[in-house]
């Protein structure tokens, strides 16, 4: 299981800290929520944050883009050093497999990720190029939100593609995940699980990030 904090609910004004803090435990990958108050109704951090965050040594930056024409911004990303790019389907429409090979032709791994009201189907034509899919469980937009099960049930789907074209291809879910919304979501195949609030806000880290795995 690969879990991927995200640092939404960690104290902007000691990022590094914050990673250092989840990071002794052993965890690699940081969920890095970039929101432009247009996609979603939120703003939050840009390319710059990730460029500064790339100094930490050995940390993978798992960058969730979150805005809209992904395409315009999307080297700027590259260029701060994300080791991931998720973008929106709903983002990209007919742009959406020019962006996914762009992306990998530079060396990143490509993600690509559906809002609640989308279904797989939608997706089923990239499963071959891409190297992630995230399963939103929320709306995206704000941390701390509840854990919507009908949602991670496309998992059942998408573990059916990925047994039919890419087996390397990472489950991936975000929004409201748990020690319990965590279990509904691996038994029914995600392979990396997105927490925020349950990792930050938690007492015990390290047991948080046991109940994940
Ligand atoms: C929501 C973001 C999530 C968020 C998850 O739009 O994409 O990554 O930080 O936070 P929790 O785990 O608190 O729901
Ligand atoms: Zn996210």
């Amino acid at each position: 299981m690969i879990i991927s904090p995200s640092i939404l609910s960690a104290d902007f004004a000691n990022l590094e800290s914050e990673i250092r803090k989840v990071k002794q435990f052993g965890v690699q990958w940081f969920h890095l929520d970039v929101m432009d108050g247009h996609f979603v109704p939120n703003i939050t951090i840009g390319a710059p944050v990730v460029k500064s965050l790339r100094k930490i040594e050995g940390i993978f930056l798992d960058t969730h883009l979150m805005i809209s024409n992904p395409e315009k911004y999307v080297d700027d990303f590259i260029l701060a050093g994300s080791d991931l790019i998720t973008f929106h389907v709903e983002a990209t429409e007919d742009k959406t497999l020019d962006l996914i090979k762009y992306i990998k032709s530079k060396d990143v791994k490509a993600g690509l990720s559906i809002k609640p009201n989308t279904s797989p189907e939608i997706i089923e034509k990239y499963i071959r190029e891409l190297d992630l899919v995230l399963v939103m469980t929320v709306e995206p937009g704000f941390g701390g939100q509840k854990f919507m099960q009908n949602c991670a049930e496309k998992l059942t789907k998408l573990s059916e593609y990925k047994e039919k074209y890419n087996k390397n291809l990472i489950l991936q879910v975000d929004g409201g995940i748990n020690k319990e919304t965590g279990k509904i979501c691996r038994e029914l195949g995600a392979n990396s699980l997105v927490a925020g609030n349950y990792i930050y806000k938690s007492e015990n880290i390290e047991e948080a990030l046991k109940n994940l795995s």
